[in-house]
Order: C-alpha cells, then structure tokens, then sequence
C-alpha cells in the first residue's frame, strides 16, 4: 500500500510541499503520496488523529500550528525541544515523534546552495517569533564571530536569547550595531508587505540578505538590493526542510537542486 505524507496548515492551499514531496519521491523511486490538509484553527489535533487513523505515516506542519504539534507529540528530538516548536511529525507503533527541520533547511540553503560560510560571520536574526526560534540553535552550530537578534517589541529578542545562553546579543530595530554579512528576516513583516525598520548600515560589504518568505519579492529584499547587499528568497529554506523531512521518514537524501531550479521557473 502507498505510505501516506501530509502538510497541516491553515491556509494550506498555496502550499508547495506536495509538489517538492511528489519530486522527491519521484527521484528516489519511494511509493508515497503526500496531500496538503488544511486543518481548523480548533481542530489541528483532531485532524491529525484522522489521519493517523486513516494510515498516515507521517506529516508536515506550518503555520499556525508549530507550536501545537510541539505539545501533541509524544517524543521530541533535542532539536525541536530547543526550538520550541515541530514542523515534522513521524507517526509510528510508539507514539508520534516531533522534530524540527527548520533551521537546518536555511544552514544547507545558505551553505550549500549559496555556498556561504556562516563560521566567523557576523549574523543578523529580525524576528523573535516561532520562525526565528527555529533556527537560533542551527545558526549558533555554525560558530558566527556574533549573532544578534533584533525584534520590534525587544522583551521577546531578550527572551531568545537567553533561551541559548550568553554570546546572543538582543535589541530593538533601532540599536542594532553595524554591520553584518549575513542578516535573515525571520519576522512575519513581509506577509503584510512591510518593511521592518532597518538601517542601511546593517550590511557589510557583500552582505547577504536572506528573506525566509518565498514566492514573491520582499520589501526588505527590495531594500536590501538597494542598498548593495546580495538578495535571497526562501525557497532553497522551504526545499531543503523538506528534504531533511523526507530524509527523516524514508531513510533516503534526496537531490535538491533540481526540485529547486523547477520550483523557480
Ligand atoms: P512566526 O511563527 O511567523 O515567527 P510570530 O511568532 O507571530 O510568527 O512572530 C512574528 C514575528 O514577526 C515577531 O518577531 C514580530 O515582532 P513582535 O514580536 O514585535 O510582534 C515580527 N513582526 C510582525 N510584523 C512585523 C512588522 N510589520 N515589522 C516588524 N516585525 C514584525
């Protein structure tokens, strides 16, 4: 019988999973579906259990329902204990185990498909919300000379970064020290079309800018560019979490590259 996958969000229907889980499963000949679920905003646990119960082996998990699928589940990998929030479900005889692929999709995006170094680097993380905090303990095992967390109300940057112990600084958008090779929007401005409040001093020379959104241009990639700095989207984030996620389920890495250049055109 074909294993059955799923991607849980609310809204689902833009969801690119399905297609990058399709070509995955393609390319390493693995007999597997993959359906995207959209879930009720009071119904995530339910619709999760139905699936379980229809056969479901495992499942993605995306806004807003991280943080949920961090308590529904049963074991938790050290990574995900950390972040504080699950984006992949495996569902097994023994309960259902949670892992966070997040932040290692943006560590091989920026270092293998951008073919950046982050050790030594100096790192700027906008956002202190659940994207942010997924990929503060990636970033760190990279060894960057300085990771600062700036946010808009500073109390929740204060808050990360203290959740990793000494060596994070934390500030508001208006205190942030220059400059940075390497600065990541994780903040939710750029759903809204907004900018958050940044000075152009933030990128070094050659900075690059790195927006988690895909599918559209930011207005901080618009501001980047501007400004000097290299800009890049996150879609290579979106398929290299799904492939750590695939990767996790069928026991196989898969090639992401060309998932990644058909995504683009
Ligand atoms: P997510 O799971 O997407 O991170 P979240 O936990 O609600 O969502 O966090 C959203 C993040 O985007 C926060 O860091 C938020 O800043 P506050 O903590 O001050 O709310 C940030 N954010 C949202 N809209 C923003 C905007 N227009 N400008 C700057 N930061 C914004």
């Amino acid at each position: 019988m074909t294993d059955r996958y799923a991607v849980f969000g609310h809204p689902i229907a833009h969801s690119k999973s399905p297609q990058i889980h399709a070509a995955f499963a393609r390319q390493t000949g693995q007999d597997m579906c993959y359906e995207a679920i959209l879930a009720p905003l009071d119904g995530f646990a339910a619709s999760v259990t139905r699936f379980i119960d229809a056969g479901g082996r495992g499942a993605n998990v995306t806004v807003p329902f991280k943080e949920e699928a961090f308590r529904l589940a049963s074991r938790l990998s050290p990574r995900a204990r950390r972040a504080g929030a699950v984006n992949t479900l495996t569902f097994g005889s023994d309960g259902t185990l949670g892992d966070n692929t997040d932040g290692a999709g943006l560590v091989a995006d920026l270092t293998r498909n951008l073919n950046y170094t982050l050790a030594g680097k100096r790192i700027l993380l906008l956002g202190a919300g659940g994207a942010a905090r997924g990929v503060v303990e990636p970033l760190l095992d990279q060894q960057p000379a300085a990771l600062v967390i700036a946010n808009r109300t500073v109390g929740r940057a204060e808050e990360l970064a203290e959740l990793f112990g000494g060596g994070i600084r934390a500030c508001g958008f208006d205190a942030i020290d220059p400059a940075f090779d390497i600065v990541v929007n994780a903040t939710a401005a750029s759903l809204a079309g907004d900018l958050p409040p940044l000075s152009p001093q933030v990128f070094a020379a050659d900075a690059l800018a790195y927006d988690m959104m895909y599918g559209r241009d930011t207005p901080f990639l618009a501001f980047a560019r501007g400004h000097g700095a290299r800009a890049a989207d996150g879609l290579g984030m979106l398929v290299e979490q799904a492939a750590e996620a695939f990767c996790l389920w069928r026991g196989v890495r898969p090639d992401t590259a060309p998932v990644i250049a058909a995504l683009r055109t």
